[in-house]
């Protein structure tokens, strides 16, 4: 019998600095009432120059395995998503291995872009289902404040920096992760990319004078691929599990845009009350936001154990995936 995966502990950290749609004000040409009516953000959270992405996810990591009443050396792997990684190597999951002692454990990156997050659960589910691994520490952690180009107005405004975080057990077999569910199309990739820095174009004055460095995005075509294949990831990860959307009582979606979430809660037919919404606070944190919305949802008693709770994204790649699962904490 395979063994059933479960969130054991979880926990998140942001930067202090918040950046509000005023402070952008005086940035780039934008306005509070752009911002806000076009995605729903209201603020962000800035990482100092001194502060790397490893930073954020140790501090997470540190909290969920308090939550979870786990050592570290209990851990026997670590996952990082993100694409704001403190360098190329070694990996930020090495990086927080070192800072919190984990010193049994793996540790690798893995870069989905926006789902990051979502294909690390799915991974980590794998081994503690086969038996492999006993815990996992799963960590989505960005500092995209440090890729964002503060002169482009039609990026600038959306992105943030945090980090969430969950220890991931062996749980009781009617809790746990009933269904995973990953996707991706390469054909998509050229609308959100970072295109400098890999080995395509390594960095050169060029490509620093050229700002090739920095997020690039076709809004208008993320938005319309995300509408799309949120509530079909959805569905997908609901249907595995043999539910239907009456069975969910919560959703806890990327938050990228609020226009996104409300488009594919409606087609998901499930009414806004049953998802969680923080971007107002944060922005799009990329592969942290979905750990960091989780992890303030439990915290607000927005979700208790047993509820049935379906985690979708979407993302650069272009990728997309879902989990649900019955929390079990
Ligand atoms: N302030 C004021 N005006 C702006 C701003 C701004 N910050 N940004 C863009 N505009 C202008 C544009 O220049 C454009 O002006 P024009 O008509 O004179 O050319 C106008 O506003 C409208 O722009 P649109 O792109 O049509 O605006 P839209 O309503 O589509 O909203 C947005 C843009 C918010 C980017 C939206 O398309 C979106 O949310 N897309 C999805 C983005 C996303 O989810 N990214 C996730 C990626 S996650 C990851 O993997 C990192």
């Amino acid at each position: 019998m395979p063994k059933r995966a479960g969130i054991l502990g979880i926990g998140s950290f942001v930067p202090e600095k918040v950046v509000t749609n005023f402070d952008m004000e005086k940035i780039v040409d934008t306005s509070d009432e752009w911002i806000f009516t076009r995605t729903g953000i209201k603020e962000r959270r800035i990482a100092g120059e001194n502060v790397a992405t490893s930073d954020l996810a140790t501090n997470a990591a540190k909290i969920a395995l308090e939550n979870a009443s786990t050592k570290p050396e209990e851990i026997d792997l670590i996952i990082v998503a993100t694409v704001t990684p403190d360098m190329t190597f070694p990996s930020t999951a090495c990086i927080v291995q070192k800072n919190i002692g984990a010193t049994r454990a793996a540790a690798f990156d893995l870069e989905a872009a926006c789902s990051g997050f979502i294909y690390s659960l799915s991974i980590a589910n794998q081994f503690i289902q086969s038996g492999t691994y006993k815990k996992i520490l799963v960590i989505g952690a960005e500092t995209l404040s440090k890729i964002v180009d503060w002169t482009d107005r039609n990026t600038c405004v959306l992105f943030g920096d945090g980090a969430g975080a969950v220890v991931l057990g062996e749980v009781d077999e009617n809790e746990g992760i009933l269904s995973t569910y990953l996707g991706a199309d390469g054909s998509g990739g050229q609308f959100l990319t970072q295109p400098a820095g890999g080995s395509r174009l390594p960095a050169s004055f060029d490509t620093v004078n050229n700002k090739l460095h920095f997020i690039k995005m076709e809004g208008n075509e993320v938005f319309k691929f995300a509408v799309r294949i949120m509530g079909e990831s959805a569905k997908k990860a609901i249907e595995l599990a043999g539910l239907t959307s009456e069975d969910i009582d919560f959703i806890v979606p990327h938050q990228a845009n609020i226009r996104i979430i409300e488009a594919s809660a409606k087609r998901l037919k499930v009414s806004m009350d049953k998802v969680y919404v923080n971007l107002d606070k944060y922005g799009n944190m990329s592969s942290a936001s979905i750990p960091v919305a989780l992890d303030e949802a439990y915290k607000a008693k927005a979700i208790k154990r047993g509820d049935n709770i379906v985690l979708v994204g979407f993302g650069g790649g272009l990728t997309w995936g879902s989990v649900l699962l019955k929390w079990s904490i």
